[in-house]
């Protein structure tokens, strides 16, 4: 066996000095009555069904780590990723007795769909606003839910800009899962709606989870998730963020202890986490409740969805998207760096939570990243 486990390394590791977890103080900024009602809306959605939690058996057994779960979001409704309970939740609490509505978001992609099909679920309009990066597929799954998709030049923040300055001008309703001066609600049902996922895992295993490894774009995933773990779980495992590493946002904003923008030198793969400032209200959350967080880089992408795809993890084959890597490349990461594994206390009694936020949401990005992947596993035999 190599010693370190496909050479893989984090790019930078920091730990938050301002760390005090405090579930009281978390569940008031979104409250429990939020989490409540976005589990009792979303589990009476028609084809709704709890999303697997694999064991990545395999990998376990090589880390020599108790247990490594990974909640696989692919199977989340047929939109493939747990934006699926963010945006669409929230078009039907803002569309309750209004019948003539306009939606409208700005979107790497995932968020856009969601809020395209919630809008078509209630018979709403939508209007979603794309950047430069986001690819024609992704773009033609929105279309498909019945969107109009305006594409804008510049990156996601000037998509962002623009959705809102139109929207004004417009009267739409903007959906979005991004939170700024008092633009609050929103955002909040959307993280309320990602906890879904924490209240389904803490009915699908009985193990006390040790450590969660959450990836972050502008935050809301991993705040959703913080919240869900306040109010659900009995043991706060450590909460460990990771992004891309030159959209280190969450991270910077740690280090400083207050919010930091990052100007972001190169796009990642990981389209959802390239991300250059984090959310307002999921701020508020991560700052104190994270202990730790890791950046990577993007090289490690195609190898380790690859892997997912063949087996080497888990009994089970697993189709990873890109953001769906980043959990598997940092426990890896911190695995093969013995003083990082000491300090996270990571041994054979961890049960590790990892988030396989997303499948191929976009097959063509997929289908690329699969080949390279293959090729470099090739090398490694
Ligand atoms: C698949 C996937 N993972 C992670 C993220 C990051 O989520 P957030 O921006 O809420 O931090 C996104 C955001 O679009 C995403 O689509």
């Amino acid at each position: 066996m190599r010693k370190k486990l496909l050479g893989l390394k984090f790019s930078e590791f920091t730990t938050n000095k301002s760390f005090n977890f405090n579930r009281k103080k978390i569940l008031r900024v979104l409250p429990e009555k939020y989490l409540l009602e976005a589990y009792k809306v979303i589990s009476n959605w028609k084809k709704y069904k709890r999303t697997p939690l694999i064991n990545l058996n395999i990998l376990s057994k090589r880390l020599k780590i108790n247990n490594v779960f990974y909640k696989d979001e692919s199977k989340r409704f047929n939109l493939k990723s747990f934006k699926a309970l963010g945006g669409a939740y929230a078009v039907e609490k803002i569309a309750k007795n209004r019948k003539k509505i306009i939606v409208s978001a700005a979107t790497a992609g995932n968020h856009g769909k969601s809020v395209s099909w919630g809008a078509k679920k209630v018979g709403a309009s939508c209007k979603i606003f794309i950047s430069e990066n986001v690819s024609n597929t992704r773009a033609f799954e929105m279309k498909k839910l019945g969107a109009d998709v305006i594409r804008v030049k510049g990156n996601y923040e000037k998509s962002l800009k623009i959705c809102k300055d139109i929207s004004k001008q417009k009267g739409w309703k903007i959906v979005q899962d991004v939170a700024w001066k008092n633009y609050e609600y929103i955002p909040k049902l959307t993280m309320a709606g990602y906890s879904v996922m924490i209240k389904e895992i803490s009915n699908q295993t009985k193990h006390y989870i040790t450590h969660v490894f959450l990836q972050a774009g502008v935050g809301g995933m991993a705040a959703g998730v913080v919240c869900g773990i306040a109010k659900y779980f009995k043991k706060i495992p450590k909460i460990i963020v990771i992004e891309p590493e030159y959209a280190n946002c969450v991270m910077q904003s740690i280090k400083y202890g207050s919010l930091k923008k990052v100007n972001i030198k190169k796009q990642s793969i990981m389209g959802g986490m390239s991300c250059a400032e984090v959310s307002l209200v999921p701020w508020r959350i991560l700052k104190n409740a994270v202990n730790n967080c890791l950046s990577i880089s993007d090289k490690y992408v195609p190898q380790t969805l690859a892997m997912l795809a063949k087996k080497k993890f888990s009994n089970e084959k697993i189709i990873a998207g890109e953001c769906s890597t980043p959990g598997i490349i940092s426990v890896i990461s911190c695995c093969n760096d013995p003083l990082i594994k000491k300090k996270l206390e990571i041994n054979e009694k961890s049960n590790i939570l990892i988030i396989g936020c997303e499948g191929d949401t976009d097959r063509t990005l997929y289908n690329k990243l699969y080949k390279i992947g293959n090729q470099k596993l090739k090398n490694y035999d």
